[in-house]
């Protein structure tokens, strides 16, 4: 019997502007969205959840939030985000007012179940800051929910990462209080991953004994600048996002995370002719 998955793809950094404007005078961050959706779209087998993990829009405004909204209506798969630095709480309140976040104010929170598995989703935006930070009211939300079950495998996802990528200005900015953070996803096992943001690039790193990503975006990236050599720049490198697949089995099961290039690629060609034999 083929073994039971679950696949929730994320995808980071979108930066919607007004239409016609261009993030930093140069990238079309719309028409990069536009694309991202379409691979989302035509992935086999389709993912199960889209998670947004952060700057949805760039400024931010209403007139970005219905820009946001015209250019995710294609998308034919399930889909939640959280506020990046670039977002507005209120102004992402007011886009998406069906949503169940798990406070009526502040922080948007919230916890989406996919099958067995738990998606917690968690406000790391600081109003007016680039760096993230977790309120109070969601480490409490954070301990509690993952105390209401031993079983069921949860993956967090925020926005600012809670490690240093060794981009220095970015490092400026990630996540204050991940001792907070650290401490709880250390006592709760049926944490599988905690699955960030913000850098535009993908990069993995361990965090309080579980794997830690942050996500790559569908249009700039962040310049892998290791050794502050250049001002804050970025690069307009191969787009992708991250598809997290949860294969059930022992225990917690297992979960693997692939890097989907957005996009159309020359393939897949067969690797075997009809006679078995190696082409
Ligand atoms: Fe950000």
């Amino acid at each position: 019997m083929p073994q039971k998955q679950i696949r929730i793809a994320q995808i980071s950094d979108l930066h919607i502007k007004a239409p016609g404007t261009l993030a930093y005078g140069r990238v079309d961050t719309a028409n990069a969205l536009e694309r991202c959706v379409a691979t989302l779209n035509t992935f086999e087998p389709a993912p199960d959840f889209v998670v947004i993990s952060g700057d949805l829009v760039d400024t931010p405004s209403a007139e970005e939030y219905e820009h946001l909204k015209r250019l995710l209506a294609p998308l034919k798969i399930r889909f939640a985000g959280i506020p990046g630095n670039h977002d507005g709480r209120e102004l992402m309140r007011a886009a998406f007012p069906a949503t169940a976040y798990a406070h009526s104010s502040g922080a948007l929170n919230q916890k989406i179940a996919v099958g067995e598995l738990d998606l917690l989703l968690l406000d790391s935006s600081v109003p007016g800051k680039p760096h993230g930070e977790l309120e109070g009211p969601t480490l409490q939300w954070l301990e509690t929910t993952l105390a209401s079950s031993k079983e069921r495998p949860a993956l967090l996802f925020l926005h600012h990462p809670p490690f240093v990528a060794g981009i220095w200005h970015m490092d400026h900015q990630n996540l204050r209080n991940a001792a907070e953070l650290e401490a709880i996803v250390r006592s709760h096992p049926r944490v599988k991953i905690v699955a960030t943001g913000h850098v535009h690039r993908a990069a993995l790193a361990m965090f309080a004994g579980v794997p830690c990503t942050i996500c790559p975006a569908p249009n700039h990236a962040v310049d892998l600048d290791l050794a502050k050599l250049r001002k804050p720049s970025f690069k307009v490198e191969p787009p992708a996002f991250h598809l997290h697949t949860f294969f059930a089995g022992e225990g917690l099961g297992r979960l693997v995370t692939h890097q989907v290039p957005i996009g159309e690629f020359d393939g897949p060609h067969p690797f075997f002719g009809a006679d078995g034999k190696l082409l």
